[in-house]
């Protein structure tokens, strides 16, 4: 694609998860400063997304594609300068057929007007769906809109929402910054596992550039518990999934809130982090494992065992030759779960450090072969494991 973004996946907020139609330009604002003011932003959660039922149903007398009059008075102009003005970025959504979802103009055959109106605003992001399609396979309908955001001469993050119809991991990434891999996710343990596991099918073909995405955070609507959200945050930062938080963010619990601030699980997943993080004084030696991970392999499944498979060991190599290890316990029951160095990838008898993402602190490593950890039910603990001499050598 080549426009120069999605070195790392992208980050922010979309309004869909939570309020589905039922937002209008105060609720983006509020959400604007609750962003900056709980310090989401400052982590790198930079795009404020506006998804579907944001337009009139019909375009004016001109053809073009107006705001909704009672929900966008102001405009989509002014609610860019806005977002703009608390140095974030603006989102905006349209669909790659007829209508939208919810029957608002959609952009097939009006690429190169919507997208020239939308970088008149300056729209900085465009999720592109895929309702009312007329049955044209989407190799074929998503890339006008990117060429067509290219004669913008606006920079856009194009992310396709194609709902990984066709195995787009095989094609989009000439065209898109991020491909949908799975359908819609929805609040729940059951739909958030299913999709980490097909998205985890596509790990190969994610790199900077173009990455898989597993569809929106779930986090902080309610349908899962603390635990299945915290897997569901560590996973999709493995995964090098886009994370774009999908809750009410003026009105997050405590929990929520130290869920989507975990630096350390955010630094797994993107780059921007280095400064922000110090090292521990105790341990200047692993100062190389807290920083960031320009690597982007996407991390995934290497290993499970008990009943169908449900105690898993996800991971993936970081930059300065670290690994992230997570120990997911999909099973109704705790257990002592065990990754060994072969699933991970390490070589045997390698001596790591061992970071413990959650906890926020080291924790001891007692073979040099296997790691082992004690994993309530449906519970994931994360880790990053630093070979200890590539660790002193670099320090
Ligand atoms: C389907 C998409 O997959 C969702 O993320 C959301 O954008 C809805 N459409 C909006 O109608």
């Amino acid at each position: 694609l080549g426009n120069g973004l999605a070195n790392t996946p992208q980050m922010g907020w979309n309004s869909w998860n939570y309020f589905r139609c039922d937002f209008d330009e105060k609720v983006i604002k509020e959400t604007v400063d609750a962003l900056v003011t709980t310090g989401l932003a400052k982590l790198g959660y930079n795009y404020v997304n506006i998804d579907d039922c944001w337009a009139e149903p019909t375009r004016n007398s001109e053809g073009k594609i107006v705001p909704d009059s009672k929900s966008f008075p102001s405009g989509v102009k002014d609610l860019a300068d806005y977002i703009h003005s608390k140095g974030l970025k603006l989102g905006i959504y349209s669909d790659a057929g007829l209508y939208t979802c919810q029957i608002r103009p959609g952009s097939l055959k009006h690429e190169y007007d919507d997208a020239a109106l939308f970088a008149s605003w300056g729209v900085d992001y465009l999720k592109y769906d895929n309702c009312f399609n007329l049955g044209i396979e989407p190799e074929e309908r998503y890339p006008p809109m990117r060429d067509a955001l290219n004669a913008t001469g606006r920079t856009i993050f194009y992310s396709l929402c194609e709902w990984g119809v066709n195995n787009p991991a095989l094609w989009a990434s000439k065209i898109g910054n991020s491909w949908r891999t799975t359908d819609d996710i929805e609040d729940s343990w059951e739909s958030m596992t299913t999709i980490a596991d097909i998205n985890n099918k596509w790990a190969a073909y994610a790199g900077p550039g173009g990455w898989n995405d597993p569809d929106m955070l779930e986090v902080g609507n309610g349908g899962m518990t603390f635990e299945e959200y915290r897997g569901h945050f560590s996973i999709w930062a493995l995964m090098k999934a886009p994370l774009i938080i999908g809750c009410d963010v003026r009105n997050m619990t405590a929990e929520t809130y130290d869920i989507l601030t975990n630096e350390e699980v955010i630094s797994v997943n993107q780059v921007f982090l280095n400064d922000l993080l110090t090292p521990p004084s105790s341990s200047v030696i692993f100062a190389n494992e807290i920083s960031s991970d320009p690597l982007g392999v996407q991390g995934k499944k290497v290993d499970s065992y008990g009943p169908d498979g449900c105690y898993q060991i996800w991971a993936g190599p970081l930059s300065e030759q670290r690994f992230v290890l997570a120990l997911w316990n999909r099973c109704s029951k705790p257990s002592t779960i065990t990754a060994n160095w072969g699933a991970i990838g390490l070589e045997s008898s390698t001596t790591v450090s061992v970071r413990d993402l959650w906890k926020h602190k080291y924790v001891s490593l007692n073979s040099a072969t296997s790691f082992s950890a004690h994993v309530d039910a449906h519970a994931c603990e994360m880790y990053i494991l630093a070979p200890v001499a590539a660790a002193r050598s670099a320090s």
